[in-house]
C-alpha cells in the first residue's frame, strides 16, 4: 500500500493565517499540521509516501520533511499547479501508484483512529470511512439502508440525508487512476471525490467503515481551533514522529 498526502489547496477560509504559508504547515499544538496525517500513515506502516503540494510552498515542505529517511520512510513530492479537486491526486500520482493499492489522506485531517487493520485487510475496490457528526453538510455524506449497506453518497447535501460524514482518508485499488482521469469538473470547477466513490459503489466494490475516536478537518477557523485542542488532549501523546 502506497500513501498520498494531499497538501495543496488555497486555504482561503483560514486567511490571513494562510496568506504567506500553507494551511498544512500551520502549527497544531506543538507540531506542523501535516505531521498528524503523516503520523496516521506511518503508524499504519505505510512507508512510501507521495506529498502533493502547491507550487509556491514546495520549498517549505522539502525543508520541513526532506527525504523521509528521518521518519524511516521515503517521500516523493509532486506539484499541483492549481486546486483542481481531490481526485487530481491520482492523476498526478499515476506513476507513483503504478499497480499498487493507495491510501489518500488530506493534509488538514487529524485522526485518533488507527487504520492499520483496514489497510492490512484491503485487497481491492475502495474503502472510505465515515463518522457520525453534528454538522454533516460540510463534507460528503453517506446514507445507509436498513441492512447497514451504503444507499447513497452525496457531496455537501443541501438537505439533511444522514449524520454520517465522510472523512479525509480513503483506500483504493489502482483502477482509481483511470477513473479519476475521466471525471468532469462539477459546477464548482473542481473534480469531486464523491464521483470516485460512486463509481466503485455502482460496481458494488465500495465499502464504508465507521471510525473510532475523534476526527477534525482543520479547514475553518473554528475547526482549526478544535483541532489544536484535540492534538493537545489526545494526539500528541500518540505521535510516533
Ligand atoms: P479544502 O479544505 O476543501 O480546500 P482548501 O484547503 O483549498 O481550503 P479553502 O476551501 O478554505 O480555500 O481541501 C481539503 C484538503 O485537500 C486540504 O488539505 C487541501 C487539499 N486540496 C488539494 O491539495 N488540492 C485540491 O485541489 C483541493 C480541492 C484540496
Amino acid at each position: 500500500m502506497r500513501g498520498i498526502i494531499l497538501s495543496g489547496g488555497s486555504g482561503t477560509r483560514l486567511r490571513p493565517l494562510t496568506n504567506v504559508t500553507s494551511k498544512q504547515l500551520l502549527p497544531v499544538y506543538n507540531k506542523p499540521m501535516i505531521y498528524y496525517p503523516l503520523n496516521t500513515l506511518l503508524k499504519a506502516s505505510i512507508r512510501e509516501i507521495l506529498i502533493i503540494v502547491a507550487p509556491e510552498r514546495a520549498g517549505d515542505y522539502l525543508n520541513l520533511l526532506g527525504s523521509g529517511s528521518r521518519f524511516g520512510a521515503k517521500f516523493t513530492y509532486e506539484i499541483q499547479d492549481k486546486p483542481n479537486g481531490l481526485p487530481e491526486a491520482f492523476v498526478i500520482g499515476q506513476n507513483f501508484i503504478d499497480k499498487e493499492n493507495v491510501a489518500l489522506i488530506l493534509g488538514d485531517n487529524l485522526f485518533e483512529n488507527d487504520f492499520t487493520k483496514d489497510i492490512k485487510a484491503f485487497t481491492k475496490g475502495a474503502k472510505v470511512f465515515a463518522k457520525r457528526v453534528p454538522d454533516p453538510g460540510r463534507s460528503g455524506v453517506v446514507k445507509f439502508n436498513a441492512k447497514k449497506k451504503v444507499e447513497l453518497i452525496v457531496e455537501k447535501p443541501k438537505k439533511w440525508i444522514s449524520d454520517y460524514a465522510l472523512v479525509g482518508f480513503y483506500l483504493y485499488d489502482c483502477r482509481v487512476v483511470e477513473v479519476a482521469k475521466n471525471l468532469k469538473p462539477s459546477t464548482r470547477g473542481e473534480t469531486e471525490i464523491v464521483d470516485l466513490h460512486n463509481w466503485y459503489l455502482k460496481h458494488h466494490e465500495l465499502e464504508v467503515g465507521i471510525i473510532k475516536g475523534k476526527w477534525r478537518d482543520a479547514g475553518t477557523i473554528e475547526s482549526y481551533f478544535e483541532a489544536q485542542i484535540m492534538a493537545k488532549e489526545k494526539l500528541h501523546k500518540q505521535l510516533i514522529i
